[in-house]
């Protein structure tokens, strides 16, 4: 797509309102997530399509345990299911996998998915589709903090030396570029705890529609949105 208008090349999306699509519908919540998963499809086309770099996904919050069992369960099954359907197709778009978040409360089947689709894909260049699993900033904070601690008990690493590169290093984003957009759809205007520490300067934009009906119309107008605003990072321009 020839356009000179700037294209994130990093655009983080909270994908909210899969339980109310469903109950609109009268509906299991559990149907909610499947079609969530369409829109994910869909996402990447569009995003492949305008030559974004990375999307991210938050697809399941460390406190997204606490839902039923039940709906927790059909979660997991529906992972499984997506990444043995989707990634022969992944591959072909050239789309590399990658996760962030802490993956040993997953079951091993999970985690032995999680591992596949990312062995899959790692040769993959055109795009990277992170996904966010059993994520969130805090948790992902105290955990680099932890490592950087053993670090420094180990002699390695000096307090002084600690700079804003070493915490970003630490995160499970290391190497990746910060969001340039953030989009949370249903409405809803909160992070819920995610990419708290990549999201410094990023963009935000909050649509109305709920992540099963996102379309790649909706995601034109999210870059139309992007493009529209003034990035100062704090200088005078
Ligand atoms: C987002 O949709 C998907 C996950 C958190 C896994 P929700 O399930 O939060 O949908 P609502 O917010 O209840 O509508
Ligand atoms: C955030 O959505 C988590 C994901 C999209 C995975 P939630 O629906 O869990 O967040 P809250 O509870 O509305 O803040
Ligand atoms: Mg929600």
């Amino acid at each position: 797509m020839s356009t000179d208008k700037p294209i994130p090349q990093h655009v983080a999306i909270i994908m909210d309102g899969n339980g109310r699509w469903a109950k609109q519908r009268g509906l299991d919540r559990s149907e909610g997530h499947i079609a969530g998963v369409e829109s994910i499809r869909t996402t990447l086309k569009a995003a492949l399509r305008h030559g974004v770099r990375q999307l991210t996904f938050y697809a399941f919050s460390t406190e997204n345990w606490g839902r039923p069992q039940a709906e927790v369960e059909a979660l997991m099954e529906l992972l499984c299911r997506s990444i043995i359907n989707e990634t022969p197709e992944l591959k072909k778009q050239g789309v590399r996998v990658q996760i962030i978040g802490e993956r040993s409360r997953f079951s091993e089947r999970v985690q032995y998915y999680l591992a596949q689709i990312e062995q899959e894909t790692a040769a993959s260049e055109k795009l990277t589709m992170v996904l966010a699993l059993n994520y969130s900033s805090r948790d992902e904070l105290r955990r680099a903090m932890q490592q950087i601690g053993r670090e420094v008990a180990e002699g390695h690493l000096q307090p002084e030396a600690i700079d804003e590169q070493t915490i970003a290093a630490h995160l499970d984003t290391a190497g990746m570029p910060d969001p340039d957009l953030v989009i949370r759809t249903s409405g809803e205007q909160r992070l819920s705890n995610f990419l708290m520490w990549q999201s410094a300067y990023a963009e935000f934009y909050f649509p109305e529609v709920l992540w099963p009906d996102f379309s790649e119309e909706e995601f034109a107008r999210a870059l139309e949105v992007y493009a529209k605003r003034d990035r100062r990072f704090g200088l005078v321009k």
